[in-house]
């Protein structure tokens, strides 16, 4: 059985002003981050921040979509200092609702150029610390006892074999389906992309909450195939789980994973030190460790060969700017809320 769940900006929003954090607190010697990668790089990253710079580190982790909607229900009283990770878009949201400070970082130049651009395109309150490709995970094991062909393509998806086998995340908590909402329009135009979506529902057996949910799924045997990023396979591998990646044939989306600064922060300075050490080699490398595989911003960070190759993808020209307005992501969830979500399946 699987349960459907139901989120939409708005009531995020009240839930997580309800399930604000009681930790925080004002004072020098403390931090506040809401974190949106996965619980193990967030741990590591407060960890050995707090240890380097002798700080308490609160981190609460959350979606991309649920970390926007905590900065917005908590505008008028910011209990959060520095938002880390997650997708780009609901960071560029963010800047335009002015809840980040503007914060240009002396470390810019040593990013690629791709995290630079996301810095500028937000009028300096964002920028990017990773990127990694949008594609799709697969249970090699379960793909084979049930005979299913190795899915290459978007179109793929969308095959009758595969009804109830794939597992993707709700685009109003998660970052990574609002990437590949916006994805599938940019390949397909508007109106073609939500017949798509309508006949992908009819495979969809769950919309988690995570992004991550639905690959751990697929790694566990609890479904088929996932719409997931393809950097999040290897830690799974790693872990002895039986799943393997594709990109898809017509072209995908990258996210650009980002930080930004809260406006009003309670501990500023100590949100500034830990942007610019997160900005830093060294600290970048934690991902690794994390076993977490993003291509990190900053160029003299040591790349992994377990990091998805970008060359041997086809992308699309993600258009960042148009997709990051909060506008066009309202409008786009609510259509997908409207649409597909509410068709049964
Ligand atoms: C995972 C990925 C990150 C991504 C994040 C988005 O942690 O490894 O690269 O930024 O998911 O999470 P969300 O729950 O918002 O889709």
């Amino acid at each position: 059985m699987t349960t459907r769940r139901t989120f939409t900006l708005s009531t995020l929003t009240l839930l997580l002003a309800a399930a604000a954090p009681t930790a925080q607190a004002q004072g020098s010697g403390q931090l506040n981050i809401v974190c949106s990668v996965q619980d193990e790089w967030c741990s590591m990253m407060s960890s050995a921040f707090a240890k380097s710079s002798g700080l308490k580190v609160n981190v609460l982790k959350r979606g991309s979509g649920e970390a926007l909607a905590q900065l917005i229900a908590e505008r008028a009283n910011p209990k959060i200092d520095v938002w880390f990770g997650g997708t780009g878009d609901p960071h560029l949201q963010a800047a335009e609702q002015d809840l980040t400070l503007e914060y240009k970082s002396p470390s810019l130049p040593q990013l690629h150029s791709w995290a630079q651009d996301q810095a500028q395109q937000s009028g300096w309150r964002t920028v990017g610390v990773y990127s990694g490709p949008l594609g799709f995970g697969y249970n090699t094991e379960l793909l084979a006892k049930k005979k299913l062909p190795v899915p290459k393509c978007w179109k793929d998806l969308l095959s009758p074999a595969l009804r109830g086998e794939v597992q993707v995340a709700n685009p109003a908590s998660s970052g990574t389906a609002y990437t590949m909402i916006a994805t599938i329009v940019q390949l397909m135009g508007e109106d073609k992309a939500y017949e798509y979506l309508k006949g992908l529902h009819k495979n969809v057996s769950q919309y988690t909450r995570s992004g991550t949910g639905p690959i751990k799924a697929a790694a566990r045997g609890e479904t088929t195939v996932s719409i997931s990023f393809v950097h999040d396979a290897p830690g799974e591998q790693m872990q002895g789980f039986p799943i393997a990646t594709e990109t898809p044939c017509e072209g995908t989306g990258a996210e650009i994973g980002s930080m930004s600064i809260v406006k009003g922060a309670r501990n500023l300075d100590n949100a500034k030190k830990f942007y610019e050490w997160a900005l830093t080699p060294a600290a970048q490398q934690l991902g690794v460790a994390a076993k977490q595989f993003q291509l990190p911003s900053n160029k003299a960070a040591p790349l992994d060969a377990r990091i998805p190759d970008f060359r041997k993808i086809k992308f699309i020209q993600y258009d960042y700017a148009k997709y990051g307005k909060s506008s066009e992501r309202k409008r786009l969830i609510d259509r997908w809320e409207r649409e597909v979500n509410s068709l049964p399946r």
